[in-house]
């Protein structure tokens, strides 16, 4: 019921028309009622010689259309009028069919548009966690397939429901007042057939369910190859990938294929109950009809009706079927929608001076499995920051807090002396620039790669950045320049120029703190030495965060911070680190002899080369 409430809600703005639609299904159907009722009066009353016999509330309008054209003497000679007449209602029933289908899918189209804008905006809005832990191809599935599921239920089959109850109820009302017998023969079997149809779309919503699973798995093998395809390659796995795809095409033609096998036993079955319904209207109507009980024409109009009204019925099963698909994926989609969004106050403005305090801060992702624990320091404005620690050691986590992409679980963290979490998550995040650890580029170019950061920036400022980041000859070197697309995920790119182009990014938006998580590493030391010596020379010196294992890089920050398993186990400068027992001196150390080894061996070799640390 909740699920129905919230299709009501989707249907926002677009319910009158959606109801208008139906109003015309009904108009449709309406008027198909008069064809056997027309055929009727013209086999009794035109062509046979009874009395004009029209039952209810149909009476004033068959006598006085009867009349009009001049009663049975003025009418049996222009039989004519009568198969213009069907054809007037056609063409009318035409007009309205076309107006429902019209507006049932601009209702339709309309309703999926705006569910697939609500679910998109809220997933921009949602927590950077949140992204961290779904997976891709469900969201992009929920956002399509899901929503292509209730525009279908919408388009096509609610209608459909509508013409199922208006079917019944204008056959009702135009079987009763013509012959209560005839009409119980009619509707005999009516509750079996729909019985039956319920029960077995019951019964088979497994084996569809099992089909659209089976469906999903194979699109997810298809999108994983697609996007893993280099992994694929490289691992010479294409064989074993082509088995697993065929394993789950295979899967879901079976399942289909059950599923079709099931659907054709249905069909038969009531096509069979069908038929043996409208064989009793014939066997019993021509016995009543040959008794005089009931008119030829009652007879004809009769055995229409109960035809036209089957099928509805009939369909009336799948329906119930696809309505319960439609509200799995209500439901799924409702899912997105009730996670909680990230609170932001656009207008807020802070001007951020860079001063970072750490006290006790501990964070964790899951309860009870500390990533930080009891981290404490204190950085100044303009200072430089290198954090260094084995793989695991919470660096990236660190970082992570400072623009809120997680709130730390206890302690408390600073800017400029204002409690971080009172600071406002786009504020903050205009104030911090962090290039990623694994960065990713839009397929797009470099250019709007890099102005991503800063809406409407001047080309200069985006030189200037890439510049910086020592980018900018490289790019000037590709025969587009700055309009080079760069592939998915910037697979043109090498993986070091990726990573300062991600770094232009950052830097284009000049903020006064900066964090490098490991993206010097990436490129080499010359050019790791002349972005940092570019950064110093910048006229604000932004407080900086450099991650790193590259003794030269963290030997000139003013403060080094050495983790290991979340804690802060040293703290100082190069200077008073080289001479503390600790992960550092001995990282210096296995560098220092490195690094002597290679001189003796290739002075051995007589080969002459400075080595830069
Ligand atoms: N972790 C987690 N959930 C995440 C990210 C990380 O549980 N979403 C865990 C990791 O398993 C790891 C710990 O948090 O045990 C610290 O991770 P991280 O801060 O990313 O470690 P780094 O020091 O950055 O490691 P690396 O040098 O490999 O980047
Ligand atoms: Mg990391």
């Amino acid at each position: 019921m909740k699920k129905l409430y919230y299709l009501w809600q989707f249907m926002k703005g677009n319910r009158a028309l959606y109801i208008i639609s139906i109003g015309a299904i009904g108009m449709a159907t309406f008027l198909l009622f008069f064809w056997p009722m027309i055929l009727r009066v013209t086999v009794d009353s035109i062509i046979g010689e009874k009395a004009l016999e029209a039952q209810g509330w149909l009476k004033p309008i068959f006598t006085g259309a009867f009349n009009f054209f001049g009663g049975r003497s003025g009418l049996v000679g222009k039989l004519w009028i009568c198969s213009i007449l069907l054809i007037i209602i056609t063409l009318i029933r035409g007009i309205f069919l076309y107006f429902k289908g019209k507006w049932s899918a601009i209702a339709s189209e309309s309703i999926a548009q705006r569910i697939r804008d609500k679910v998109y905006n809220h997933l921009q809005l949602l927590p950077y966690n949140y992204h961290v832990k779904s997976k891709t191809g469900d969201l992009i599935q929920r956002c399509t397939s899901d929503v292509e599921t209730i525009r279908r239920f919408l388009a096509i089959q609610f209608v459909e429901v509508g013409r199922a109850f208006f079917m019944v109820g204008f056959a009702l009302s135009f079987m009763i007042p013509m012959s209560v017998p005839m009409t119980l023969v009619s509707m005999a079997l009516v509750p079996f057939i729909f019985g039956f149809a319920v029960i077995f779309f019951i019964k088979v919503k497994k084996a569809f369910q099992l089909s659209d699973e089976s469906e999903g798995r194979m699109s997810t093998v298809l999108q994983e190859n697609l996007s893993g395809v280099r992994v694929v390659r490289a691992f010479a796995r294409q064989a074993h990938e082509m088995d697993k795809f065929d394993t789950r095409n295979c899967e879901y033609r079976d399942l289909t294929y059950r599923l079709i096998r099931l659907l054709a036993w249905y069909w038969s079955i009531s096509d069979f109950l069908s038929l043996i319904q409208i064989a009793a209207v014939l066997i019993l109507g021509t016995f009543w009809a040959a008794n005089g009980v009931i008119s030829l024409g009652t007879l004809l109009a009769f055995s229409t009706f109960v035809g036209m009204m089957l099928w509805p019925i009939r369909q009336m099963g799948r329906v119930l079927t696809d309505m319960g698909k439609t509200m799995v994926s209500v439901g799924r989609i409702h899912e997105i929608l009730d996670e909680p969004t990230e609170e932001f106050h656009d207008d807020e403005k802070i001007a951020v001076k860079g001063k970072i305090e750490f006290k006790n801060v501990s964070f964790e992702y899951e309860p009870g499995k500390p990533v930080l624990k009891d981290v404490s320091f204190t950085v100044e404005p303009g200072q430089t920051v290198a954090i260094l620690g084995s793989t695991g050691s919470g660096k990236t986590s660190l970082v992570h807090l400072l623009p809120r992409l997680y709130d730390y679980t206890s302690g408390s963290i600073t800017i400029d002396g204002i409690e971080l979490k009172d600071i406002d998550k786009h504020a903050i995040r205009k104030n911090v620039g962090i290039v990623l650890q694994e960065p990713f580029l839009f397929s797009r170019t470099l250019k709007e790669n890099i102005g991503i950061s800063r809406i409407n920036s001047e080309d200069d400022e985006i030189f200037e950045a890439a510049q910086i980041a020592s980018v900018h000859d490289v790019i000037l070197d590709f025969q587009k320049g700055y309009e080079t697309a760069v592939g998915e995920r910037g697979v043109t790119l090498s993986g070091g120029q990726k990573q300062r182009v991600a770094m232009a990014r950052t830097l284009l938006m000049n903020t006064p703190i900066l964090i490098f998580d490991d993206s010097l590493s990436a490129v080499d030391i010359e050019t790791d030495a002349a972005i940092r010596a570019q950064l110093n020379r910048r006229a604000r010196k932004a407080t900086t965060f450099i991650i790193s294992h590259r003794l030269t890089t963290l030997s000139e920050a003013d403060i080094i911070l050495v983790l290991e398993h979340g804690k802060l186990v040293q703290i100082g400068s190069h200077e008073e680190l080289v001479n503390q027992e600790g992960l550092y001196k001995r990282i210096w150390n296995i560098q220092n002899s490195l690094e002597e080894e290679l001189e003796t061996e290739l002075e051995k070799n007589n080969v002459k080369i400075g080595i830069n640390k």
